[in-house]
């Protein structure tokens, strides 16, 4: 395994691969890895024959109120991680290599990205759009695998690489959890025990919307209240949004009658926590 910090020699060594006719991997990650990011490198690890993840913690992405300067941060552990999935290239790139200071090009996607968490992240979706463009043409990978906790990124990615067409594949890769329900998140150490308790909340409200809607019920207006009321007797708890939605447009639903995807944000203190079940009638 290597680790390769500059970005032009990643571009080279992935143009050789390339070259030479290797299916390029890719995992884009901000660090601190946890089973979460393993199960995407395996996922990625048994399609490709060079497997490419990066570590960033993306400052375009996190709004000038978030958590960028105290994001974790641990190479010596993620590198472990990375050894584990077996890697072959860690690209790491430097902070300030990645953006220079008069940097005037984004990437925005219009259509998906004003809901759910664009609503009280309202800059978050350009910068994810614009780092994961930079990735893509730094690691210039055959296919990319994207966690599905992130429901509402991967698939603004999805659009992204339909409508500019990328020649990338993305894959959807599952939702890991911890053996209590709480989705795996590198946000999840500062969660304090009674927050980290509590934190599963969040499951257990979507596991409730699941057996209603095994039991017949089509309102999203109920479905979304179960959640509501949930959140609402948790002390340590506060919402910031659930929203039942169609699972393509991510347009918010009355009734359900195509796939949806049942998403939610729950703050505790400073940590925001996110997590999402897709319904299929
Ligand atoms: O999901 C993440 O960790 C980030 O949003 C990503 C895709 C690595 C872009 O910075």
């Amino acid at each position: 395994m290597e680790t390769i910090r500059s970005l032009k020699r990643m571009q080279k060594r992935a143009f050789r691969h390339k070259r030479e006719g290797s299916v390029i991997g890719f995992v884009p990650t901000m660090g601190f890895l946890h089973e979460g990011h393993l199960s995407l490198m395996k996922l990625a690890r048994k399609r490709c024959d060079v497997l490419v993840a990066s570590i960033f913690v993306n400052p375009t992405q996190f709004g000038s109120n978030e958590d960028l300067c105290t994001y974790p941060r641990d190479f010596t552990r993620d590198e472990s991680f990375c050894e584990k999935a077996n890697v072959d290239i860690i690209f790491y790139p430097e902070f300030e290599s990645m953006y220079t200071d008069d940097a005037s090009v984004w990437v925005n996607e219009e259509a998906l990205s004003g809901g759910l968490c664009g609503a009280s992240r309202p800059d978050h979706f350009r910068g994810v759009c614009t780092v994961v463009t930079k990735l893509f043409n730094l690691v210039q990978p055959d296919l990319a695998v994207f966690g599905e906790k992130d429901a509402q990124q991967l698939r603004i990615i999805e659009r992204m690489v339909r409508d500019l067409d990328f020649p990338v594949e993305i894959v959807r890769g599952s939702i890991v959890r911890e053996p209590d329900g709480l989705a795996m998140s590198s946000r999840n150490k500062y969660l304090s025990a009674t927050q980290r308790k509590e934190a599963l909340c969040l499951r257990r409200s979507l596991d409730k919307v699941v057996e209603q809607f095994k039991e017949g019920e089509r309102d999203a207006t109920v479905l979304r209240q179960v959640v509501v009321d949930l959140i609402a007797s948790v002390p340590s708890a506060e919402l910031d949004y659930a929203e039942v939605v169609d699972d393509g447009s991510l347009a918010e639903v009355e009734k359900i009658e195509g796939d949806v995807l049942m998403a939610l944000a729950v703050k505790f203190g400073a940590v925001r926590l996110i997590d999402n079940t897709i319904l299929y009638p």
